[in-house]
């Protein structure tokens, strides 16, 4: 072979190197859109989905409105759940659990003559809405050690009827929160 057919068989071999180079940078660009949306679409799904949930958690009634929408006779209905342990008329016997009469915005383990599990005995502070609200969503949780066996309950409303129903049966001291005032206010009560 003479060199210039040496400088053809390099020139073939450069040219399909170059070929083989601009495939792979082609398939590479190609590979990289793909991917930049690959990750892109996870991305926003997510971000869509935890904005919608929160919008519905946020859409929710507040714990005001459903005290003010709730009925004295559905919590009375839904004690029926309470009372095996409960009782609630003023002067009302302890039972498995200690008598309820006049329970909101009261002290929490106020009834002398009941033997409160120590975690009870130990709480601080009063008996607020908010307070019994978060307590009777799943007691075992919210005082871990609680005596209170009783699996909670899961509804907001039927919640805020009871709540409503142990309010009515006390000396009403607290006044029910209004609709229209913000969580800040509440707070700071
Ligand atoms: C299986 C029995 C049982 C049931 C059912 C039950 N409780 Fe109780 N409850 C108790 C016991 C026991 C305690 C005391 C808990 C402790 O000392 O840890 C208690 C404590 C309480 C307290 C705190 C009282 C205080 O003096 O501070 C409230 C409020 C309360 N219960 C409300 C309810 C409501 C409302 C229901 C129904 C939705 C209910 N309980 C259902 C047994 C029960």
């Amino acid at each position: 072979m003479d060199s210039f057919e040496w400088n053809k068989v390099f020139m073939g071999g450069l040219a399909s190197a170059l070929l083989v180079m601009m495939i792979m940078w082609g398939t590479e660009e190609l590979f990289h859109v793909e991917m930049a949306e690959a990750v892109a679409y996870p991305i926003e799904v997510p971000e869509a989905a935890s904005a919608s949930t929160q919008d519905v958690v946020e859409q929710g009634p507040s714990l005001a409105e459903l005290l003010a929408d709730a009925t004295v006779e559905k919590g009375q209905r839904l004690f029926k759940k309470c009372s095996q342990c409960h009782s609630i008329e003023e002067g009302g016997a302890n039972g498995t659990g200690p008598n309820l009469w006049n329970t909101v915005g009261e002290d929490v383990a106020d009834n002398a003559a009941f033997p409160y599990s120590s975690v009870m005995a130990g709480l601080e502070g009063n008996w607020t809405f908010e307070q019994l609200d978060a307590f009777l969503t799943k007691p075992t949780s919210w005082l871990r050690g609680t005596k209170m066996s009783f699996a909670g309950l899961k509804k907001p409303a039927d919640r805020a009827a009871i709540i409503k129903y142990l309010w009515v049966n006390g000396d009403q001291s607290d006044s029910l929160p209004q609709p229209p005032q913000t969580v800040a206010g509440l707070e700071a009560e």
